[in-house]
């Protein structure tokens, strides 16, 4: 039987997957598709780590007459929303799962603790990481790229409503082009738009691999698990 090419990933689920195609909130039809492919995955024994956004319910950098940091903090409570969410989904999979948060609220789920998160890893759950890294200024691309350092995973699976890295907007571009593989330094210079530059560097400077891919086809996740070269690769 074909064997995962990974071991230990970070799993980033951007806010807006979760909206399918209502475009605001959690669409339950696609929390369960996503979830279906994370237990896919799971059942082939990878240790996952997931980052989840916030930006179906709030997108802290557009509220431009907001104080940026109120604005931020705000997002990180939206992607704490979003991880019970997916947490629910999976555990009604049978999967077993742990969410941390960079921001203590015991009551909802356990505090951000790197040894206990790798813990869990190593026992098969799946831990869902929320509220970012807990700094404003900070995206959750950022907070997937330092989990991913921190935890030693060996690639970040950056899941998005498109299926990778164009040379331009392909929704509003019929013929921009699809790039398969990219250097980190590339995306840093052409402004490409896959992850901004902090999380861009920090991946680079712990040359932690990024491959971008949809998450809305059914099976995704799995075909980039096991080497398929589906999406656009970032790598040094
Ligand atoms: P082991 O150390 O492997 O036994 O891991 P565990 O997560 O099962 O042990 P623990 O006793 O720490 O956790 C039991 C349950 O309580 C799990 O569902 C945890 O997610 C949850 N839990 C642990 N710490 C906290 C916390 O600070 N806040 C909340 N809300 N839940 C917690």
């Amino acid at each position: 039987m074909q064997k995962p090419i990974y071991k230990r990933v970070v799993l980033k689920i951007s806010g807006e997957a979760l909206a399918g195609n209502k475009g605001f909130g959690i669409d339950q039809d696609t929390l369960n598709s996503i979830a279906d492919q994370i237990k896919e995955i799971h059942d082939l024994n990878v240790e996952i780590a997931i980052v989840v956004g916030g930006g179906n319910i709030w997108r802290g950098r557009d509220y431009k007459e907001m104080d940026r940091a109120t604005a931020d903090y705000m997002g990180m409570l939206a992607t704490v929303i979003n991880a019970l969410a997916l947490q629910d989904a999976l555990e009604n999979r049978e999967v077993q799962t742990r969410v941390q948060t960079a921001i203590e609220m015991r009551e909802i789920a356990e505090p951000y603790i790197r040894r206990k998160a790798i813990r869990h890893l190593e026992k098969g759950r799946v831990v869902i990481f929320a509220a970012g890294t807990g700094n404003p200024f900070f995206s959750t691309d950022t907070a997937a790229a330092l989990r991913a350092a921190e935890i030693d995973a060996e690639v970040i699976l950056l899941a998005k409503k498109v299926d990778g890295v164009y040379d331009s907007d392909p929704v509003i571009n019929p013929t921009a082009q699809k790039f398969t593989s990219l250097d980190y330094i590339d995306v840093l210079n052409k402004s490409l738009g896959v992850m901004d530059s902090t999380a861009t560097s920090l991946c680079m400077d712990n040359k932690i691999p990024i491959i971008v891919f949809g998450i809305n086809t059914p099976g995704n996740i799995k075909k980039v698990i096991m080497g398929e070269n589906i999406g656009t690769t970032v790598k040094g």
